[in-house]
C-alpha cells in the first residue's frame, strides 16, 4: 500500500431544500459576490431567482454565458476583471460542473496579478484564491468536492486540468432535485463520465480490497441508478445516489493507498473536446471500452477478471480471458444501451486530424507513465479503433 497526505476540505451540504441554508453560509464570505453560471438552464429552472431572492442585501456581480468545456478567452478572463473591478470577496456558481470549473480558475486569476494563463498552465504556482461557493445542477464531474478545473484554450486546442488544493470548493449545494431538468443527452454523459472516473482509479498496478470494493459499488451504482433516472427523470432516490457516487469520483478518496493511473482516457478525451468542442461523457464512453482492448495482456488480465466478476456478476468458472473480453464488451453494451453514441463520427470527429491529436496527447498528458504506458501510437491505434 502506498503512503499518502490526503485531506478535503470541502463541506458538503446535501439533500431536497439545502439552498435555504445559503445566506447563513456566505456570510462568512463578505458582501461582494460573483455569481457564474452557464447558458440559463438556472434559470429554467427557477434557481436564479431562489438564489437571488435568498441573497438579498449582497452586492452581486454576474457572470453569465458560461459554455460546456469552459473557455479561458472569454469566460474566465472576463471573470478574473470582474473580481478585480469590484473587489468581489467569493464566488458563488450554479450550475454544472463547466461553470465551477472556469469558476475556479476565475478564483485563482483574481488573486494574481499576471496573465491568469500563467497559473492554467503552471508555469506559475498561485499564492492564494478566492473562495468558492457552489450550487451543482448536474451530476458529473466530481468539480463540488475535488481541487481541479478543466479549462480550454480554443487558439491552441489546449484543454488543461488545472488543479490546486487552494481550488477546492468551500462549501458545495447537493440538492438532487435540481438535476431532475438534465437532459438525458447530458444524463448519459454524467454517467460514462463518473464511471470511468471510477475505472482510471481501479485499473492500477497496486490497489486494495477496500479501494476496489468502493469502486465495484459505485460502477454498480451509476448502472443501476443510472437507469433508473433515464426512465424516470424526477425519481428522487436514483438522481440522490447518481448525485453522490459522482460527487465521489475525482477527490481521490477512491484511490488512497493506490499507485498511480495516469487517468489515459482522460488524458485522450480532453484532446477530443479541445479540438472538436465534444461533450466531455460522451467522449470517455468512446474511448473506455477501445482503451481496454488495448490494453488487455497477462500483466492486466487480472483486473480485467476482478472488473468482470465483481461489475457485471460474469460466471467465475468460465476462462479469465474469456471473462476479461466479456467484461469488455459489457461495458461497451452498457454505454450504447442507455443510448450513447459509440463511434467518434457520430459526435462528428472523422479521421482528418488523429495524427495532430495523437501527437498533442502524447506531448502534454505524459501518458507514458499511465498504468499500461501509452506512446503516440498506442494513443493514435485507440483512437483509429473509436472511429
Ligand atoms: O449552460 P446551461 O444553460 O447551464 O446548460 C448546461 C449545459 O448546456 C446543462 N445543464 C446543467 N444543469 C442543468 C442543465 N440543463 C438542464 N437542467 C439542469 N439542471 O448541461 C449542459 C452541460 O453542462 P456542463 O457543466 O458542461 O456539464 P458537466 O457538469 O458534465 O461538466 C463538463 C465539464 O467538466 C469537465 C469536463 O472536461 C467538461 O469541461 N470535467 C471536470 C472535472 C473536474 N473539475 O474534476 C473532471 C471531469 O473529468 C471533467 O474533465
Ligand atoms: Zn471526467
Amino acid at each position: 500500500m502506498q503512503s499518502f497526505d490526503y485531506m478535503t476540505p470541502t463541506r458538503l451540504i446535501f439533500g431536497k431544500g439545502v439552498v435555504e441554508k445559503l445566506p447563513g453560509v456566505m456570510t462568512q464570505f463578505g458582501k461582494r459576490i460573483l455569481l457564474t453560471y452557464g447558458g440559463g438552464s438556472i434559470k429554467k429552472i427557477g434557481l436564479y431567482q431562489k438564489v437571488l431572492e435568498l441573497l438579498r442585501g449582497y452586492e452581486i456581480v454576474e457572470l453569465p454565458g458560461i459554455q460546456p468545456n469552459p473557455k479561458y478567452d472569454p469566460s474566465v478572463l472576463d471573470g478574473v476583471r470582474l473580481c478585480k473591478e469590484h473587489h468581489i470577496d467569493v464566488i458563488l456558481s450554479v450550475g454544472g460542473g463547466s461553470v465551477l470549473d472556469c469558476s475556479k480558475a476565475i478564483a485563482a486569476g483574481a488573486c494574481y496579478d499576471g496573465d491568469p494563463w500563467d497559473l492554467i498552465s503552471y508555469k506559475v504556482k498561485a499564492k492564494s484564491a478566492l473562495p468558492i461557493v457552489d450550487i451543482l445542477t448536474l451530476a458529473a464531474t466530481g468539480s463540488e468536492y475535488d481541487a481541479g478545473g478543466v479549462i480550454s484554450r480554443t487558439e491552441t486546442n489546449d484543454k488543461i486540468g488545472y488543479i490546486d488544493p487552494l481550488l477546492y470548493p468551500a462549501v458545495s449545494f447537493l440538492d438532487p432535485t435540481y438535476t431532475f431538468t438534465v437532459s438525458r443527452k447530458q444524463t448519459c454523459a454524467g454517467i460514462a463520465d463518473a464511471m470511468n472516473h471510477v475505472m482510471e482509479q481501479y485499473f492500477v498496478e497496486d490497489a486494495t480490497l477496500l479501494n476496489d470494493g468502493f469502486c465495484e459499488s459505485m460502477l454498480r451504482s451509476l448502472m443501476v441508478n443510472g437507469r433508473k433516472c433515464l426512465e424516470n427523470p424526477e425519481d428522487y432516490t436514483a438522481r440522490a445516489e447518481m448525485m453522490l457516487a459522482c460527487t465521489y469520483g475525482c477527490n481521490g478518496i477512491l484511490a488512497l493507498g493506490n499507485s498511480g493511473s495516469g487517468w489515459p482516457c482522460h488524458g485522450i478525451e480532453h484532446a477530443l473536446s479541445a479540438y472538436y468542442d465534444i461533450t466531455h461523457g460522451e467522449g470517455l464512453a468512446i474511448i473506455t471500452p477501445r482503451w481496454m482492448k488495448h490494453i488487455l495482456s497477462e500483466r492486466t488480465l487480472p483486473r480485467f477478471v476482478k472488473y468482470g466478476i465483481n461489475v457485471f456478476g460474469i460466471d467465475a468458472s468460465l476462462d479469465p480471458w474469456e471473462i476479461a473480453r466479456k467484461a469488455i464488451d459489457e461495458t461497451y453494451k452498457f454505454f450504447e444501451g442507455i443510448g450513447i453514441p459509440m463511434h467518434l463520427r457520430e459526435v462528428g470527429i472523422d479521421d482528418s486530424r488523429l495524427d495532430e491529436m495523437a501527437h498533442h496527447i502524447a506531448v502534454n498528458e505524459w501518458l507514458e507513465n499511465a498504468y499500461v504506458p501509452l506512446t503516440e501510437k498506442d494513443i493514435k491505434e485507440i483512437l483509429v479503433a473509436s472511429l
